[in-house]
């Protein structure tokens, strides 16, 4: 099969196309044919090698955690799906070599969902891995309330996309930074301010217009994250999908802090594919580039300000 491997850790040249054997489905498994697989900057960084002592790699690793397409078949002990259903899935495994920049992959299938029917192949591969980060994070880690106000660190790029509406859903105020560029697409998303954090300070923004926040969701980290601590409202929480945040950096401020490595969730999954169903979510904003051109999309995505997300086209299907 057609995929996108790596054989040494580094720069985007290394993303050539490669002939490798398609991998056949475990008892518990789904084999999906990749149509679109989505891209994320945690690829550029495995690529580089920063995952290196947090998981296991094996060579030739194939990029990628997000896929969309046809399953093409079913381990023996798989009932919930049928040759042919269109899914969705953040296929991360322990051991990063079988992603999901290629034709074919294999994966655990009560981790996997059905791609609801208005979407396409396209905004539902830009989906799993950024949605479980949001969901994780505001949900399931910082106990998001309505009434409570919440600030999203880069509302426009693919976990922001998708925290502000899940953050406005569930009857938040949602605070969101991003440059001027992105302000119409963040407000269109649900934003209720929006900070443009290359013109004015966040921390003295939010203080002058209301003290601070009950939730801050921390996309960026370093100096971000530090000054994002003092807008805390005493007894919320700040977490954040950079970095784990040590006592010492708390002190003695009464607060809760946590961080989030996304993790595969069939059952979340298939609540974003709900609420895209009955439009209470919508799809990023999506650039696409055909498979053999990964190395772009990777130049792309590292350069830090893409709106919406990037998809990968593989397959032959819209
Ligand atoms: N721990 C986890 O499980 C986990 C999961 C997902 C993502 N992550 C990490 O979280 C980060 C964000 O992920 P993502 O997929 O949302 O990235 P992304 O899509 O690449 O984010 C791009 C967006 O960030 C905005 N931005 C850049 N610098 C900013 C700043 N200083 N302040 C505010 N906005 C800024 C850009 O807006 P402008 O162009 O307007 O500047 C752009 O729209 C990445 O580092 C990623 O690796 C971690």
């Amino acid at each position: 099969m057609k995929a996108i491997a790596i054989d040494t850790f580094g720069g985007s040249e290394l993303l050539k196309l490669a002939d490798l054997p398609i991998p056949h489905p475990k008892d518990n498994e789904i084999q999906i044919a990749v149509e679109y697989a989505g891209v994320n900057p945690v690829d550029w960084k495995i690529r580089e090698g920063f995952f290196k002592s947090k998981m296991p790699h094996e060579f030739p690793l194939i990029l990628g955690w997000d896929a969309a397409g046809t399953i093409s078949a079913v381990g023996k002990n798989v009932s919930q799906f049928t040759i042919g259903d269109r899914v969705f899935a953040y296929c991360r495994k322990p051991t990063i070599k079988e992603g999901t920049y290629a034709e074919y992959v294999c994966f655990d299938a009560n981790q996997v969902a059905k791609i609801p029917s208005k979407l396409s192949f396209a905004q539902a591969a830009a989906l799993p891995l950024v949605a479980l980060t949001a969901w994780q994070a505001l949900f399931d880690v910082a106990k998001l309330q309505k009434g409570q106000t919440v600030l999203i660190h880069a509302g426009s790029g693919g976990v922001g996309s998708l925290a502000i509406q899940l953050a406005k859903n569930a009857g938040a105020r949602v605070l969101t930074t991003c440059s001027e560029n992105n302000h119409a697409y963040v407000k269109k998303l649900g934003a209720d301010l929006v900070i443009d954090y290359t013109k004015e300070s966040f921390v003295e923004k939010i203080q002058e217009k209301m003290g601070g926040v009950d939730v801050l969701l921390d996309t960026i980290g370093g100096k971000t994250l530090r000054d994002s601590l003092t807008i805390v409202n005493p007894g919320g929480c700040l977490v954040s999908i950079i970095e784990q945040v040590g006592a010492e950096v708390i002190q003695d401020k009464d607060i809760r802090t946590g961080y989030v490595f996304v993790r595969p969730d069939g059952k979340e999954l298939e609540e974003v594919a709900r609420l895209m169903e009955i439009g209470k979510l919508v799809p990023p904003e999506i650039s696409e580039f055909p498979l053999k051109e990964a190395a772009k999309a990777h130049e792309k995505i590292k350069a830090g300000h893409t709106r919406g997300k990037i998809v990968l086209k593989i397959g032959s299907a819209a």
